[in-house]
């Protein structure tokens, strides 16, 4: 049999010749003597026309797995340059549906969903992504590692923890601070799914300098939008020896732009601005071919604008004060953003591409960042750190980076205000024992660095332009919905 990708990619045959395609059958057509079947094998979102007798036809629905070998044939129809005329056809996997099922049915059965040449199409986006991102980093002397999933500690310090147990009725979902009974469990001390890998890239940053990881990453939220889940994908890197949050903002503006110039000139790029084409003429409200063009054309183009929460906060009072904007929660020196904050910013600001908003309050920022450069002007008094968010149109937050504090007693200080730390003295435990090893990397040769945080996911919602985070992952996990 000739290799899957024949199907999408036939090479120049000649005509008469025979061929074998594998495919799973997308519509059939019966007339009175001749009936017609669509396959593809997902290779691309193109399929193949068959040309076979009623009686092969007989059996054949959606979904059939099919190995149909036949004649390459000029095409009298205008949809198609060559169909195969169909000596014979074996079927592979028969089809258990008594009826046609919609897209929207299918869309309900996530081990069926990926079946839909929509799905088919965001899963190659994704590989390609993954490549293009692998490429980037070995480009630039990243070396990819593998952290571990099973962690002690909570990085974000938000409680959002999935826990690790061996009993089947412990509670899935506690904070670190409540420990459980650890008697009868297999691991000694309290272990969590990791919510960012950042401290283990800390480590193996001081062995080779620069390091990426896309990793699963969990999170026990009850977020019920568009762009949550409890298990997504996130793509980490952390650079030794940086002493600019600039620096690190330069690392992700080179990659996403790598990315949607590698997405761009793909095949499945190609494919799938005319996929939402397609959509946007049947269905107006679909984002268009144009707009997800000018998206990653915004990544594209650089430098993207780079301003201060401080600045970020004025121009959103200023939009308020002149009746520009109107949110549901008032803007806040001390809060940092919603997401409607961020939107606007964006859309305005960023002229509806991506912006860097940098030092944000302290306050609503982990423990282990670094303190604001002397030259970034807090806001009014409040201290900030040296972090960014990178905000992108409809997704809001997908990158989150910071210079981290790499300095002991400063770290100390930092964990004792955000209480994961009781006694002031350097040598004593941490109030769970958990970050001991953390600080031990500020004992032996610590140096200046930073990283940051992409959401893999989300990234792939805004490439590809669906409307929820759901739809780019095969099996979603979030808080109403884990089956399957
Ligand atoms: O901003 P976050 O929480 O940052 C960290 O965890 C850092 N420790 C990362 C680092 O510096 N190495 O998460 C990083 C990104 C967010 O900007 C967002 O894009 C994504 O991860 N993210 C989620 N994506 C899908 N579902 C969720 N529940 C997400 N939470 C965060
Ligand atoms: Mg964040």
């Amino acid at each position: 049999a000739a290799l899957l990708a024949t199907t999408s990619h036939p090479r120049p045959q000649q005509p008469g010749q025979t061929l074998t395609l594998n495919g799973w059958v997308h519509t059939v057509r019966k007339q009175k003597r001749v009936a017609f079947a669509a396959i593809g094998d997902g290779s691309s979102m193109r399929t193949v026309q068959l040309v076979l007798s009623p009686e092969q036809a007989d059996g054949l629905s959606t979904g059939t797995a099919v190995a149909a070998t036949g004649r390459w044939t000029p095409s009298p129809g205008h949809e198609q340059s060559h169909e195969l005329h169909v000596d014979s056809l074996r079927v592979l996997g028969q089809n258990d549906a008594a009826k046609y099922h919609t897209p929207e049915f299918l869309r309900t059965l996530p081990h069926l969903r990926s079946r839909l040449p929509f799905q088919s199409l965001l899963l190659r986006l994704r590989s390609q992504v993954t490549a293009q991102t692998t490429n980037y980093f070995a480009q630039h002397d990243f070396t990819q590692t593998h952290p571990p999933i099973i962690t002690s500690s909570d990085c974000e310090g938000a409680g959002d923890v999935f826990v690790v147990s061996t009993q089947p009725s412990a509670p899935a979902v506690h904070t670190p601070t409540q420990s459980p009974d650890c008697e009868d469990m297999f691991f000694q001390t309290p272990k969590y799914l990791t919510v960012s890998s950042q401290l283990h890239l800390e480590a193996l940053a001081q062995s080779v300098g620069r390091v990426w990881a896309l990793s699963p990453t969990f999170r026990a939220e009850k977020s019920d939008t568009p762009r949550h889940l409890s298990e997504f994908y996130m793509l980490e890197a952390e650079l030794a020896f940086v002493t600019d949050l600039s620096d690190v903002m330069d690392v992700v503006e080179g990659l996403l732009r790598a990315i949607a110039t590698g997405v761009k000139e793909s095949p499945v790029g190609q494919e799938l601005l005319q996929a939402r084409a397609r959509e946007h003429k049947e269905d107006g409200e679909a984002i268009s071919e144009t707009r997800l063009m000018r998206r990653w054309q915004g990544l594209m183009d650089g430098p993207w604008p780079r301003i201060s929460y401080a600045e970020a906060m004025r121009h959103l009072k200023d939009a308020v004060d002149h009746g520009k904007a109107q949110f549901i929660f008032t803007p806040d020196d001390q809060e940092g953003f919603q997401t409607e904050h961020e939107r606007f910013l964006a859309e305005t600001v960023g002229r509806g591409g991506p912006i860097f908003v940098t030092d944000y309050p302290r306050r609503v920022k982990p423990f282990y960042m670094a303190p604001s450069a002397e030259r970034s002007p807090g806001t009014g008094g409040v201290p900030t750190v040296a972090c960014f968010d990178l905000l992108v149109p409809e997704i809001c937050e997908l990158v989150g980076g910071s210079m981290r504090e790499h300095r002991l007693p400063e770290l100390l200080k930092s964990m004792e205000n955000q209480g994961l730390r009781h006694a002031p003295d350097v040598e004593s435990e941490t109030s769970d024992g958990s970050l001991q090893w953390y600080l031990d990397l500020r004992r032996y040769g610590s140096v200046p660095h930073g990283g940051f945080g992409l959401g893999f996911d989300r990234l792939l919602c805004y490439l590809s332009g669906a409307a929820n985070i759901r739809d780019v992952v095969s099996f979603p996990r979030w808080h109403k919905r884990g089956l399957a």
